[in-house]
């Protein structure tokens, strides 16, 4: 059959295509890029804040008169949520009169069953049952071409941060063994991928038969032509010196730090869970910064964390103007039914408040995104090519070790090869230059 996958939120969502892709190939089905042709569409989808469940009732909605034309021609149309609105919402999805399949992101392997079996019935199917498992090791990932592979070394996540709902969509954390994430790798290198980056919704909590993150990621970096290491995303509580010996230690392991902080007001940090207060969180920022001077660090932000008050966002920007990142990823609080906080904690800051924060937040991040790209002015950046700048077919762009974006003249590069740029001019959002190589 023709199945349309659509992938909705993070890069684990991402990969978690890539795995579907390969069970249904393997079973004989054709990937196609549009619905019209599809007798399968599947969406991949993301639970993590309000917007993206809307986000796919809308598209479902959008399949409606596609739905009715297949039931008047008597065509079989096989619409699937998968992945974490699936498993958030199970039934519930199937009141939407365009849905007849659910399925959970432990549960990809029953996809052609479930898919055969519709067709077959014409009944619903919803399989959404977490596993403390299943890491789908065995499946070789079916890969969109660029230069970046996405390689899952962990599923599911333990910490019950209060607002998240990520431990009830993804289930219990498991880590996949090393061998088979560096047979993974060294696949990868054959293949051509420059660039690695190492996937989980806690990566640096991974263990496996007692080898943690740090063993995995220096094992990794020694093979031969692995040209570059990303990792996301780590929780501060787990950060171990050995990790940053290792950062610092290996060229290939890209110098760039995701360390979501969430807010700066301890009294919130303690209600989010977070374990760990605005000071241990600047001691580690220190600490990063002693043993890796030259890396860039990024975070993400919640506004409007139930009982936030204007003094608690003040401990917010305060902390952020410490520890200037480079850039932040800021939320409004979104409710997710079935958390610490939507039991605990009634959701009590006004949107107007919500969206004033945020807007207030993402204006001071500006101004220290545009200072510190200043600081790049002149200086030569080694950058991985991605691909064209999205402004201009005269122009590439690739990405620097420390994640920043830079957008340089047409060269005869291509994407995947390593080009240095002396940088000419800066904005919030890249920097620009020309090539010197
Ligand atoms: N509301 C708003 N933002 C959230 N995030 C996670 N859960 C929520 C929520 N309920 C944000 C966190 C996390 C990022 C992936 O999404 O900042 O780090
Ligand atoms: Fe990714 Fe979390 Fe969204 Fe699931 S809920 S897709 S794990 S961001």
């Amino acid at each position: 059959m023709n199945i349309l996958l659509e992938t909705y939120g993070c890069q684990m969502n991402v990969a978690d295509s890539e795995l579907i892709r390969s069970i249904l190939i393997a079973k004989g089905h054709q990937m196609t890029s549009s619905a019209n042709d599809a007798e399968v569409v599947l969406m991949n989808t993301c639970a993590i804040r309000e917007n993206a469940h809307r986000k796919i009732y809308g598209r479902l909605d959008i399949l409606r008169p596609l739905k009715k034309q297949r039931e008047a021609e008597h065509r079989p149309f096989v619409v699937g949520v998968l992945g974490c609105m699936a498993q958030n919402l199970k039934e519930e999805l199937l009141m939407h009169p365009v849905a007849n399949l659910v399925v959970g992101p432990d549960n990809y392997r029953a996809l052609p069953n479930l898919i055969d079996r519709i067709v077959q019935t014409n009944h619903h199917e919803v399989e959404a049952s977490l596993s403390e498992y299943e890491t789908y090791s065995d499946i070789a990932p079916t890969r969109i071409e660029g230069v970046n592979a996405w390689v899952t070394i962990m599923r599911g996540c333990d910490n019950f941060c209060a607002f998240c709902v990520v431990p009830y969509t993804r289930g219990r954390e498991r880590s996949r063994s090393i061998p088979s994430i560096l047979n993974e790798l060294e696949q990868l290198v054959a293949a051509g991928y420059p660039q690695v980056t190492l996937l989980g919704q806690n990566v640096n909590s991974y263990c496996h038969e007692g080898e943690t993150f740090a063993d995995l990621i220096v094992k990794a970096a020694q093979i031969p032509g692995l040209k570059r290491i990303r990792f996301t995303s780590p929780h501060p509580k787990d950060f171990s010196e050995k990790l940053l010996y290792a950062i610092a230690e290996y060229p290939n392991i890209c110098n760039h730090i995701h360390l979501p902080l969430q807010s700066g007001s301890d009294r919130i940090l303690n209600l989010m869970n977070r374990t760990y207060t605005s000071a241990e969180y600047l001691g580690l920022v220190k600490t990063i910064r002693r043993v890796i001077p030259t890396t860039t660090l990024t975070t993400d932000m919640i506004v409007g964390f139930p009982t936030e008050t204007e003094k608690d966002f003040q401990e917010t920007v305060q902390l952020m103007d410490a520890v200037q990142f480079d850039n932040a990823f800021i939320f409004k609080y979104s409710e997710r039914k079935g958390t610490i906080a939507a039991r605990d904690y009634p959701d009590d800051v006004a949107e107007v408040d919500k969206t004033n924060r945020i807007v207030r937040l993402n204006n001071i991040q500006h101004e220290i995104a545009f200072a510190k790209h200043r600081c790049y002015s002149w200086q030569t950046v080694r950058v991985l090519i991605e691909g064209s700048a999205d402004k201009g077919i005269n122009q590439q762009m690739g990405k620097t070790a420390g994640n920043l974006t830079v957008v340089f003249p047409k060269t005869a590069f291509n994407p995947g090869e390593f080009v240095s740029v002396r940088v000419t001019e800066t904005t919030t959002g890249a920097l620009y230059g020309e090539v010197i190589e």
